[in-house]
């Protein structure tokens, strides 16, 4: 072959190697509703930072937080056209349109934060994640969650009846609104960007919460009684619009999930290390705490079975994983 054939050749090769590259590269918007100080937040960075490394930079991530794209709703819709590549959503926007995702909100389905962590990476909950392209168009890459859910009021909450028609802000959908239906108060739905201000001028009494948000986001300087009930667990899913996972390479595929599961993984663990820290740190701040457990709530927890045992299959196999997980 004469040298001037194999500079051809190699010359061909290399921009055959590039335009590929330019073909194959992306930059991936990934949006999600908390604010850059959130574990959820950090876990995403991290996944963008980790996702630029591994492909030596042909792939890139422009992570959207604060609900800069919209809120949950909005961003699905933008999932389900491709306009939106990726997002780290609570559950709540995804189990009011694929109702089998209620199941995980149901009342005290787990005891504490590390049930909830095994029950989530438990084959029943991850075989949900199944139901997500044909359900709503996304692909479920694995679940991260926040932590156990309280109940933080203006005025003092020693029984569920103290609930009653007090409108308490809740996350908005539709498993979470029937338990407090159950309980007679009033729920508000209002997304977590608002909350603070809806409790600093009165719109709402109280709020259903986790640990970590009443203290990042200070809560507790406009509603100083807590109640400690630990009643819902509240997992979070990593997706990535079924419209832009077809276009990606089966290596891309794999890149994409591994990483965004491990950093998903991250957020649970972070969780369980920190929520026994961040109850004692509320302990020990100037409010007054109370506690509740499953027997509490219970004629609130038969209305909600009655409810979603027609309206989730799903409910029985959770129930059963999580009996089959407590305690490893
Ligand atoms: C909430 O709606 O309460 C919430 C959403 C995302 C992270 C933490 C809390």
């Amino acid at each position: 072959m004469t040298t001037f054939k194999r500079l051809l050749i190699a010359a061909t090769a290399t921009s055959l190697a590039l335009s590929s590259l330019t073909v194959q590269a992306r930059d991936f918007r990934l949006g999600l509703i908390t604010p850059p100080s959130h574990i959820w937040t950090q876990a995403a960075n991290d996944f963008a930072q980790e996702l630029k490394e591994k492909s030596a930079g042909q792939h890139t991530v422009s992570v959207f937080p604060a609900q800069q794209l919209g809120n949950e709703a909005q961003m699905v819709q933008q999932l389900q056209t491709g306009a939106l590549d990726m997002a780290f959503l609570t559950i709540a926007e995804i189990s009011n349109r694929v109702p089998d995702f209620g199941a995980l909100y149901a009342p005290y389905l787990v005891d504490n934060i590390d049930h909830a962590a095994a029950l989530l990476r438990s084959d029943a909950a991850i075989g949900l994640l199944d139901q997500l392209p044909a359900g709503v168009g996304m692909v479920g890459v694995g679940y991260g969650m926040g932590g156990m859910r309280q109940m933080l009021s203006r005025e003092e909450v020693s029984s569920p009846e103290a609930l009653q028609g007090k409108k308490l802000r809740i996350t908005p959908f539709d498993p979470l609104r029937d338990f407090y239906n159950a309980l007679g108060s009033a729920p508000t739905p209002l997304p977590l960007p608002g909350v603070y201000d809806a409790l600093a001028n009165g719109q709402v009494d109280a709020i259903d919460m986790d640990f970590d948000s009443i203290l990042i986001f200070k809560f507790y300087e406009r509603a100083n009684n807590l109640l400690i009930s630990n009643h819902m667990m509240f997992p979070m899913v990593g997706v990535v619009s079924g419209r832009v996972w077809r276009e990606l390479s089966d290596d891309d595929k794999t890149l994409v999930r591994t990483l965004m599961k491990s950093h998903l993984d991250s957020v649970i663990d972070r969780f369980q290390q920190q929520e026994k820290s961040q109850e004692q740190e509320l302990r020990e701040l100037d409010i007054q705490i109370t506690e509740a457990d499953r027997s509490t709530f219970s004629d609130a927890i038969n209305s909600w079975e009655a409810i979603w045992s027609r309206k989730a299959n799903s409910l029985d196999a959770l129930r059963q994983a999580a009996a089959d997980v407590k305690g490893s």
